[in-house]
């Protein structure tokens, strides 16, 4: 039987490559609202080929599959694509696609996609551009400055300080729009929240569930966005 560790303390390359399941249950642990629930109540998806960078284990491309004509999914973590395509085939998904691939190397010809989406994953300006259609649209939706693990924030410390000046390139250099919003997490129960939350964000955060019983997190979103 595979064996977990108590936590592998902020490390999502070692989370993707080898432990795409716990992400996945992670990430289906709804969200209130979501954030797809957000994305399309301001982008309209219906009928569109949407794009979806970072796809992960699908859980921003299948549930997108049900309102748009096509969805292609984009992931670099073999691990994590071969869940994806499980899950697809598992739930009879036919109108999505997974492909080997990064937000900087996309393996689509130019114009391909109404749609370029990035679901909690990098967006490489220059190339989504390439493969985006006119007019369409870019978005990104991220977590906010200072909401690193949502609102343990404070507690976990911020190991990732990179992907602060990756988004703020997004509005300086490239002039995007940005919308924030707040969504509550709900794991259910606390041994949900350790071996997952927990299990990712660390040590202090594990202390910090166990002295507060606590069994929801919340989080702030960034959605960055422009029309093309
Ligand atoms: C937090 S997961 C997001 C998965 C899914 N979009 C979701 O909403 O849950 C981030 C994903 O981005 C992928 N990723 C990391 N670097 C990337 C890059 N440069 N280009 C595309 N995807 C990348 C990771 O392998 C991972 O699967």
């Amino acid at each position: 039987m595979k064996q977990y560790p108590e936590t592998i303390e902020n490390r999502w390359d070692v989370l993707y490559r080898d432990y795409p399941e716990i992400y996945n249950t992670f990430a289906s642990f709804s969200y209130q609202p979501s954030i797809l629930q957000v994305v399309r109540e301001r982008f309209d998806v219906v009928g569109k080929t949407v794009l979806d960078i970072g796809a992960g284990g699908g859980q921003s491309a299948l549930p997108l599959s049900r309102y748009a004509a096509q969805v292609i999914g984009v992931e670099p973590e073999a691990a994590m694509r071969a869940v994806a395509e499980q899950s697809a085939r598992d739930n009879g998904v036919e109108n999505v696609s997974f492909f080997a691939g990064s937000a900087e190397a996309i393996p689509l010809p130019d114009g391909a996609v109404d749609m370029v989406m990035a679901i909690t994953a990098p967006l490489a300006v220059e190339e989504a551009l390439r493969v985006v259609r006119r007019p369409g649209v870019l978005l990104q939706v991220g977590i906010a400055p200072h909401w690193y693990g949502g609102e343990l924030d404070h507690i976990i410390g911020d190991p990732a300080p990179g992907l602060e000046a990756a988004t703020c390139d997004l509005t300086e250099r490239h002039g995007f729009s940005m919308i924030d919003f707040d969504s509550v997490q709900d794991y259910g129960t606390q041994n949900n929240i350790l071996r997952t939350y927990g299990f990712i964000f660390g040590r202090r955060a594990i202390a910090h569930l166990k002295r507060t019983g606590q069994t929801t997190i919340r989080w702030r979103f960034r959605i960055h966005y422009r029309w093309v």
